[in-house]
């Protein structure tokens, strides 16, 4: 049978990411690819507790199917959470439970634009949202950045590009924390600055805050949600980092007028969210557990966010340029050589180290001589190990 497929499928490439969720289980691979949680951050013995006493004292409802925008506990939590950690605290009607912030990304797509339609995010991106917005068939305009996060003097240019040519973005999506795959962090002045812009041209923001509770160093940054004028603002956020994301569990702020088009598009693509995970995350919240594990989390991930600067520094110095992220997961390399780090890659995983070439972050081709490198998935001897054997390939 000769199948024919969509464009959106035709047009999608593999995620090297995924191919890298497989390398890291290789045995003596050391993993600076993935983005994944180091499993020593997972609180199995508290979920383990919160998870019996789930099925003791909801297990009718948590085995069954949930409302479509989220159990309303679970909605409930979060609106408290956020109010506590990220500086606003939203009605419980703009909130939807998702699987996983993934999940939000793609309803986004689906919700706030048309296929072929433009949007703007950073150059580089996270390349789950380049997925998410490739499956809806969106054309991405990347906004430069620079350590203090985008530029929005450029946002702006590309702003007044975009309408000459009659493609008006249809939102701003921006990872204005502990960027993904930079580890950048926006200061407070710009994201004034592009929520004024934002505002000016009518055009929606959408900020994604995954990273943002994982501050090893230095002072918070509002999130954009909390600021003067971002009471428009969608916010996505995740327990992916701060519990486990084996539960897949995100979810997404909005005004209630958006929230009533992700409920049309929630049953489309799942009907709800699973109801057991949200009973999960409701205990873990109510009990107080989330904020000693973020502090937990911090801990250990200071220790490797250490390591890692710390071998950038002996191994790089002179040969490239980095990024020292106050929080987050992630470290991003360049090559001063400009060498292709993704043509330089089956060799390292030849040496026994995965990373993801810069490449895989580009919504426009570029960043060729950049990677990202992962910093809380391996141990610290693992970290300083991975960034000598990339050091020596980039070498010879
Ligand atoms: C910026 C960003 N957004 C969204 C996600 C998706 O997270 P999840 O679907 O696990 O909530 C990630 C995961 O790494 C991310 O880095």
């Amino acid at each position: 049978m000769a199948f024919k497929f969509s464009d959106a499928v035709s047009g999608m490439k593999p995620s090297e990411i995924r191919e890298m969720n497989k390398i890291a289980t290789t045995p003596g691979m050391i993993s600076l690819g993935g983005g994944m949680p180091g499993p020593e951050s997972f609180p199995k013995k508290e979920l383990t507790e919160i998870m019996v006493y789930v099925m003791e004292n909801y297990g009718d409802m948590a085995m069954q199917y949930g409302n479509t925008l989220g159990i309303s506990s679970a909605i409930n939590a979060i609106s408290g959470m956020l109010g506590k950690t990220e500086g606003f605290t939203p009605d419980p009607t703009q909130i939807i439970v998702n699987s996983g912030s993934q999940q939000g990304l793609y309803e986004l797509g689906t919700v706030l634009a048309n296929p072929g339609d433009t949007i703007i995010t950073e150059e580089p991106t996270y390349v789950g949202a380049i997925s998410a917005f490739s499956g809806n068939r969106l054309r991405m305009e990347g906004v430069e950045m620079d350590s203090n996060g985008m530029i929005v003097e450029k946002l702006e240019q590309t702003l007044k590009k975009l309408i000459s040519e009659h493609r008006a973005p249809r939102f701003i999506y921006t990872i204005p924390t502990f960027q993904n795959p930079t580890g950048y962090t926006m200061n407070e002045e710009r994201r004034k600055h592009l929520l004024e812009i934002a505002s000016g041209y009518d055009i929606p923001v959408v900020e994604d805050n995954p990273y943002g509770k994982l501050r090893y160093y230095g002072n918070d940054v509002k999130t954009m949600r909390s600021m003067k004028g971002g009471e428009n603002v969608i916010y996505l956020g995740t327990f992916s980092k701060v519990m486990t994301p084996g539960l897949r569990l995100g979810y997404t702020v909005a005004p209630e007028e958006v929230m009533e088009k992700f409920n049309l598009i929630k049953q489309a693509l799942d009907l709800a969210t699973n109801s057991f995970s949200q009973f999960v995350a409701y205990e873990y919240i109510r009990r107080g557990i989330i904020y000693t594990q973020i502090e937990e989390n911090k801990r250990i991930y200071r220790k490797k966010r250490d390591a890692m600067v710390t071998a950038l520094r002996e191994n790089f110095e002179g040969k490239g340029e980095w990024s020292e992220p106050e929080g987050g997961m992630f470290s991003w390399l360049t090559l001063k050589s400009g060498a292709d780090t993704r043509a330089m890659k089956d060799k390292a995983i030849k040496n026994g180290v995965a990373y993801v070439s810069g490449q895989a972050f580009s919504t426009n081709g570029s960043q060729k001589s950049s990677m990202r490198l992962n910093f809380t998935f391996g141990s610290v001897d693992q970290i300083t190990e991975g960034v000598r054997r990339i050091g020596k390939i980039v070498e010879e």
